[in-house]
């Protein structure tokens, strides 16, 4: 499931974090990555040991902790601490499948990615190219979100951000374990939470949505594991 996620953190955050980074030191991408990913990426990134990066990476986690759509659709048990890249001069990322195990320096936590994540910390019209282009059963979707937006997939998807041939693209990324690990049972499970709020929100029968409700918590039951 590919969902956009808006309006994650506002214009004014936006504007904070790209303040704080301007005069930050940037390392070369392909420190993160193995040797398949280094032959493919090509951009720039926080290090893992910045302060900066710790700091502003728990500004997204908090804006995320208050977003619902996010919560209905992630359904998120552990968040790596996220990180921030910049792609510039025709800095790209070819295809590529994201590691199925991660961990950051600064914690023994170790993350099973289920979803990946992007934020976008540049407005589409600063910079050309960089559009995140994620593949899967249905084909090729190419996503470029106003700054603040985020973009969730599945982390099995191949997926490669477009060479940046203008300006720079400033993007947050992370990944996600989920209580629930299936990308087709979330959906489903978001699909029928969205009904459930849109219902309790008209004039409908209570006692079908508290039916409905107990449906929702009882298949979470049956496919979360803590
Ligand atoms: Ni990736």
């Amino acid at each position: 499931m590919l969902l956009h996620i808006p309006e994650v953190l506002s214009k004014e955050q936006v504007a904070g974090m790209r303040g704080a980074m301007e005069a930050a030191e940037w390392s070369d991408g392909r420190q993160t990555v193995g040797p398949q990913g280094a032959k493919v990426k090509r951009n720039q990134q926080l290090p893992d040991a910045s302060p900066l990066r710790r700091e502003l990476g728990e500004i997204v986690v908090a804006a995320l902790a208050r977003h619902p759509l996010y919560h209905a659709a992630a359904l998120p048990m552990r968040t790596l601490s996220p990180r921030f890249n910049r792609y510039e001069g025709g800095g790209e990322y070819g295809f590529h499948i994201d590691g199925a195990v991660m961990a950051t320096g600064d914690s023994d936590v170790q993350v099973r990615s289920d979803i990946s994540c992007t934020l976008f910390l540049s407005e589409p019209e600063e910079y050309d190219g960089g559009e995140l282009i994620v593949s899967d059963t249905y084909g090729e979707h190419e996503v470029k979100l106003p700054a603040g937006d985020a973009i969730v997939y599945p982390s099995s998807s191949l997926h490669k951000v477009t060479p940046v041939t203008r300006g720079a693209r400033i993007a947050s990324f992370f990944w996600v374990q989920s209580l629930v690990r299936d990308d087709s049972a979330r959906r489903l499970l978001l699909e029928l939470d969205t009904a459930i709020r849109n219902l309790s929100a008209s004039a409908a029968d209570q006692a079908s949505i508290l039916q409905l409700t107990g449906v929702y918590h009882n298949l979470l039951r049956r496919w979360a594991e803590t």
